[in-house]
């Protein structure tokens, strides 16, 4: 990551969602490359905010304990940010399905009080958004390429691809840069470890670590492609500090097709705990599901020169040596909606 200090050195970044899983690992990698950095997250209920995510860079970071839909706030934040990373948002597809005003309201309207603060406070400020390889639905063609078609499965995929052609409208009517990328799914240290409606992946290591069976849906033949966070953290940067690629949407994945059995069997071997089950999809579940996908990152590679480098052994590795070293700060109890008490 040294190439990078030079570009982010003294540069004043906002980070949205910035105590989350993806959003805490690109704080540290800023701080620590001499970046100004704030985060603003309001430590959504069931969702990954957490303060100890950023505990290595937390003298380092201005935490803005704050809503991105809050218009006064994100007035004043946005003033003087030269690149704004844009994570905040509702990232669970069960719960959007099952709280859709609320998936409908953050994704969105959160996406329009950030956009409209830019408008009229800082036009030159680069926004990077990071929206999901949800956003393509069912594949038609595999790998999955930038001009395939959008059909989205579930609200959460649709509310994601709204907010990108939202920063792109800002984009081309009033100049504010910005780059949008449809990730795909992502694990390794600081993701949260409550419960399983949104990355499987990380979960699967949890169920490893406790050994417990890992519940695999149907037969374990669906597709997917799974990065490793390091990796992301790497892309955004790269994305960031590339001036060709301002208006760009592009895909950010491994590009290797994975299926969710041989995924379970690798972290069981590799964590020498644990076992493989196979179970039925449940309903919420079925409602959802795309199907196989894997990215085409061709243009990613082409035109920002990034490309994953770390293997799925050695992200799993790191991944369960994280967690049994902080277990405490991530086996935390799932509170269910019903039980907490606030009107967001
Ligand atoms: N992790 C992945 O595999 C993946 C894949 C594709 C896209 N993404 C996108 O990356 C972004 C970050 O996801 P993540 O995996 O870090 O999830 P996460 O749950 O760990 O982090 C999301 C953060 O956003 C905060 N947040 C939610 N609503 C907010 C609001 N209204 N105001 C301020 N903060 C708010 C939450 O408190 C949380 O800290 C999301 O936009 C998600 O859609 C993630």
């Amino acid at each position: 990551m040294t190439d990078y200090k030079a570009f982010f050195q003294g540069k004043n970044v906002l980070i949205t969602g910035g105590l989350g899983f993806v959003g805490s690992n690109l704080a540290i990698a800023l701080a620590e490359a001499g970046a100004r950095v704030t985060i603003v997250d309001n430590m959504l209920p069931r969702q990954g905010g957490n303060l100890f995510n950023i505990e290595p860079v937390k003298d380092k970071v201005r935490v803005n304990l704050s809503d991105v839909r809050n218009q006064l706030s994100m007035n004043h934040l946005v003033r003087d940010q030269e690149i704004i990373f844009h994570l905040a948002g509702q990232v669970n597809h069960v719960d959007s399905m099952r709280n859709p005003i609320q998936d409908l309201d953050i994704n969105c309207h959160g996406t329009l009080s950030l956009m409209q603060a830019l408008r009229y406070h800082n036009r030159e400020a680069l926004v990077i958004y990071s929206g999901t390889r949800g956003e393509y639905g069912s594949s038609v063609a595999l790998p999955v390429a930038e001009d395939h078609p959008t059909n989205p499965k579930g609200l959460y995929a649709v509310t994601n691809l709204a907010a990108e052609k939202m920063i792109i409208v800002y984009n081309q009517v009033y100049g504010i840069p910005s780059v949008c990328l449809r990730i795909t799914n992502t694990y390794g240290p600081r993701h949260q470890m409550m419960h399983d409606e949104y990355g499987v992946f990380n979960w699967f290591i949890k169920k490893a670590i406790d050994n417990e069976p890992l519940p695999v849906f149907g037969d374990g033949m669906i597709i997917r492609d799974f990065l490793y966070i390091d990796d992301l953290v790497e892309c955004m940067l790269m994305t960031a500090r590339t001036s060709a690629a301002r208006g760009e949407v592009f895909n950010v994945g491994a590009g290797q097709p994975v299926t969710f059995r041989a995924l379970a069997e690798k972290i069981v071997a590799i964590a020498g705990s644990g076992s493989c089950t196979f179970t039925e999809f449940t309903r919420e579940r079925s409602e959802v599901e795309p199907g196989d996908y894997w990215a085409d990152i061709g243009k990613i590679k082409r035109v920002v020169g990034w490309e994953p480098r770390t293997s799925m052994e050695d992200g799993i590795r790191a991944t369960i040596e994280f967690y049994r070293r902080n277990r405490e700060h991530y086996w935390l109890e799932d509170r269910r909606p019903e039980d907490i008490d606030v009107v967001l």
